[in-house]
């Protein structure tokens, strides 16, 4: 493994790894204090965050490495001088690059370029990070993570692409529900319908909200991605059948709620579901750190 630039790269094995490593530094953070000694790492981000910004940083200091955030959401990845000229600059004195930004090409290039690692912590394409966090999650409620049953409901964005190449490697039976022409990338499902089937698992997409019957956990996530004009007073009334909310919960009969946040509270999920009692969202929040952490350990140590 030489970068995460998306789930689909890695296998079964590879991924199951990084979960059992990420539950032993979760468990043991002292014995991970000086993994990354010496080691520094640039983050570039092109568009907002928390979640992903604050658990890199502080996870990397838990580690005993450095890092540095590069703020690029004034735009400037490619306009001062070109993603190449920033990878190989970069690649002189880090040894990792962690990168969230709009095109998943300009992650492509920073790793094609570089000399260093780079880690996607969101494109246009993917959310890698966010989808180890939440199979961690997932693993710590289940004994046998391939027994879960999880939907996705609302739109089919980054995170969906993400989830569904996991879910496949890992043999999860996965259904992704999702308003007409809010699905997920074809190539994406056509690739990880196949994966699915080598690992046992079943990926099922509709847009039939019935579809919702028998899963453990329902996953959403924001209607509009960053970056994407669309006004909610535009799609609100096409995505509400498919607000997450206690009736749809009961009809799934699941146990679990997962949402990668930031979250509109009352848009696409209810306060009862996000605040509710199976809500994992918190454990999915803190398992950002150390999922990257584990990819961080495997890359660099
Ligand atoms: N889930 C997630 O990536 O959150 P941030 O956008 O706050 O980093
Ligand atoms: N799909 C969302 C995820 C945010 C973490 C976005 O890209 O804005």
């Amino acid at each position: 493994m030489k970068h995460l630039l998306s789930i689909k790269e890695l296998s079964q094995t590879q991924l199951l790894d990084i979960l059992a490593l990420a539950k032993k530094i979760k468990a043991n953070p002292a014995e991970y204090r000086r993994a990354l000694d010496g080691k520094s790492v640039v983050m570039l981000f092109e568009k907002p965050s928390l979640r992903t910004r604050v658990s890199f940083d502080i996870g990397i200091n838990k580690l005993g490495g450095h890092c540095l955030y590069l703020d690029q959401q004034n735009g400037a990845l490619g306009e001062r001088e070109s993603v190449a000229d920033f990878a190989t600059n970069i690649s002189c004195w880090a040894d990792a690059i962690v990168a969230r930004t709009y095109l998943h090409s300009t992650i492509e290039k920073l790793a094609q370029y570089g000399s260093v690692p780079v880690i996607n912590a969101l494109s246009d394409l993917y959310h890698p990070c966010q989808a180890l966090a939440d199979f961690l999650s997932l693993s710590e409620q289940f004994d046998d993570i391939s027994q879960a049953r999880l939907a996705y409901v609302g739109d089919g964005n980054n995170v969906t692409h993400s989830l569904i190449y996991g879910a496949a490697i890992l043999g999860l039976t996965m259904t992704v529900i999702c308003p007409e022409g809010y699905f997920p990338d074809a190539l994406v499902v056509m690739e990880a319908q196949a994966l699915a089937e080598q690992n046992g698992g079943k990926l099922t997409l509709s847009a039939d909200i019935n579809q919702i019957e028998g899963h453990d956990a329902i996953y959403t996530d924001t209607w509009i991605s960053m970056g994407d004009e669309t006004s909610l007073a535009e799609i609100k009334e096409r995505f509400s059948p498919y607000q997450v909310n206690a009736e749809l919960m009961a009809k799934a009969g699941a146990k679990y709620f997962m949402h990668c946040l930031p979250a509109h509270r009352g848009v696409e999920v209810t306060d009862e579901v996000i605040d509710g009692k199976g809500s994992l969202i918190l454990d999915q929040a803190e398992n950002r750190m150390h999922a990257q952490n584990a990819v961080l350990v495997t890359l660099l140590s």
